[in-house]
């Protein structure tokens, strides 16, 4: 495993000379920040050695290299998630790499099933805390030293000052956003009411199928983590309604550009005193 991580940053390192402190995984229908990006260099998956290939529809396989707001960056356009039936491991996969690359900033969005009644179709919600229903930890097995210690403290998970710089950015921006815990969980299934219901009792605020595995063992590498959801669709018990892959897709995209302002707001301020 160590080494077929070192295989894969010397690869892209050697090849690439990718050695950068901000990696970005854009998720469901986030392409739009794409376009914000000075491109460098773009790495089908399938180039890369030991990464998995994407197989979701709307996620497309490749690495990406350039620059926002003039700061170099690394973007994942598609990522790997484990319903399709990656192991854990290589759901996480590229963090580690991450990690053996220089990142010491991670910015992960997806789109989520809004349970907080004071949330609406098309928000956005910065993830300040998370709830770990994966049915496997992406830490278990033998602790790998190199990157962090066998129980990691998970006290401020999303760093503080990104949420508080990320709340600025859109505040200046005039955009609204909410704050909210999101529970990772594994579909492919959406909820049904009673588990919208019983994710909201537990203090969810938002519920999704990806970036708690990817953050967690970013967090352990001690990357900072910020991440930011769009809530695509509601999950209300009593007002439920029909949602679809189509429809996700429909509401991720027509918040794009609340979300792209958002992260280059902060790839922008990121460093900055
Ligand atoms: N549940 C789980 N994942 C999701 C949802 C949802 O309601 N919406 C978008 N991704």
């Amino acid at each position: 495993m160590l080494s077929a991580i070192k295989e894969t940053s010397d690869y892209l390192k050697n090849n690439y000379q990718l050695e950068v402190d901000t990696a970005i995984i854009l998720g469901t229908g986030l392409g739009g920040l794409v376009k914000e990006i000075e491109i460098e260099a773009s790495i089908p998956y399938e180039e890369i050695p030991n990464f998995p290939v994407s197989t979701v529809e709307g996620h497309a396989g490749r690495l990406i290299k350039g620059k926002i707001a003039g700061k170099p960056i690394l973007a994942m356009q598609g990522r790997f998630h484990y319903y399709e039936g990656y192991n854990m491991s290589e759901v996480t996969f590229p963090v580690r790499v991450f990690k053996f690359l220089g990142v010491k900033n991670l910015i992960v969005s997806n789109a989520s099933g809004g349970m907080n009644p004071d949330f609406v179709v098309g928000d956005v919600m910065i993830i300040t805390d998370h709830i770990n229903h994966f049915p496997e930890h992406p830490l278990r097995g033998k602790n790998m030293d190199v990157f962090g210690p066998r129980f990691p403290d998970m006290s401020e998970v999303y760093c503080k000052k990104y949420v508080d710089l990320a709340g600025a950015v859109a505040a200046e921006k005039k955009i609204d956003v909410k704050y909210g815990v999101y529970v990772g969980t594994q579909g492919p299934t959406f909820e049904t009411p009673a588990e919208y219901g019983m994710f909201r009792i537990l203090g969810g605020d938002a519920v999704g199928m990806s970036t708690v595995p990817e953050v967690i063992v970013a967090h352990h590498a001690g990357i900072k983590c910020f991440a930011i959801s769009i809530i695509t669709d509601m999950g209300i018990p009593e007002t439920i309604e029909e949602v679809s892959h189509e429809e996700v897709q429909k509401v991720a995209i027509a918040a794009e550009p609340k979300l792209t302002a958002i992260v280059k707001g902060v790839v922008a301020g990121i460093g900055r005193k």
